[in-house]
């Protein structure tokens, strides 16, 4: 069994991918792990779509491009690292739907309050996240092409209790990536109030 600490340390945002295609049977591994998450009310208001097709691989695309270069590129700008900038950018620019496969996860109002619903899914896309790194799987959480709500629900079909809450692409990596730069724990972390060191 693959350690857990090193699947953590070591998962990263990947957005270039080999065309190889990802097994059926993987993508059932990640997604099980992904509904193994914590929901308020153990009410797993989740829904996974799994996007293979080149043409709807590609609608999502267009979107993503969109919104990056609608907006999301001048808000990123500033604040980006020029490397990070330039990864976002060729992955919004067709290397994160270029990904063999693309999940896109969603939020279903019908199982959940709105006001836990966000809550209740994230944990389900860290999970996707972890099992993708485990199965030797690039992923990534991207949110961009949720910012054309309206014309995601209409490319996959959603229905008005169905919203589109992320895009993840699966893919095995093009270049395996190093490890990911956090701040220390002792930035973060603080003992019995806020301010007193780690
Ligand atoms: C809420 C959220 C939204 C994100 N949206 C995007 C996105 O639209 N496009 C993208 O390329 N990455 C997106 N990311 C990925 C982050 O850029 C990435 O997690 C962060 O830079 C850390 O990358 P690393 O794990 O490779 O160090 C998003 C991450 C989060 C948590």
């Amino acid at each position: 069994m693959t350690d857990f600490f090193d699947v953590v340390l070591s998962q990263r945002a990947y957005r270039s991918f080999s065309p190889d295609p990802v097994s059926d049977a993987v993508i059932e591994r990640v997604l099980t792990a992904a509904t193994h998450a914590p929901s308020a009310e153990n009410t797993q208001p989740w829904a996974f779509i799994v996007i293979r097709e080149p043409e709807l691989r590609a609608r999502i695309g267009e979107l993503t491009q969109r919104a990056w270069e609608g907006g999301g590129r001048q808000f990123s700008a500033d604040r980006l690292t020029p490397a990070m900038l330039a990864d976002v950018h060729q992955g919004a620019l067709g290397g994160v739907s270029a990904a063999p496969v693309l999940v896109i996860v969603c939020g279903d109002t019908s199982h959940c309050v709105p006001a836990v619903l966000e809550a209740s899914v994230w944990p389900a896309v860290q999970n996707l996240l972890l099992a993708a790194t485990a199965s030797g799987l690039g992923s990534a959480l991207t949110t961009l092409a949720t910012r054309f709500g309206e014309e995601l629900r209409e490319v996959l079909e959603l229905p008005e209790h169905v919203q589109a809450m992320a895009v993840v692409p699966l893919g095995y990596p093009a270049k395996k990536l190093g490890p990911p730069k956090r701040l220390p724990l002792s930035e973060r972390a603080h003992r019995e109030r806020y301010g007193k060191p780690w």
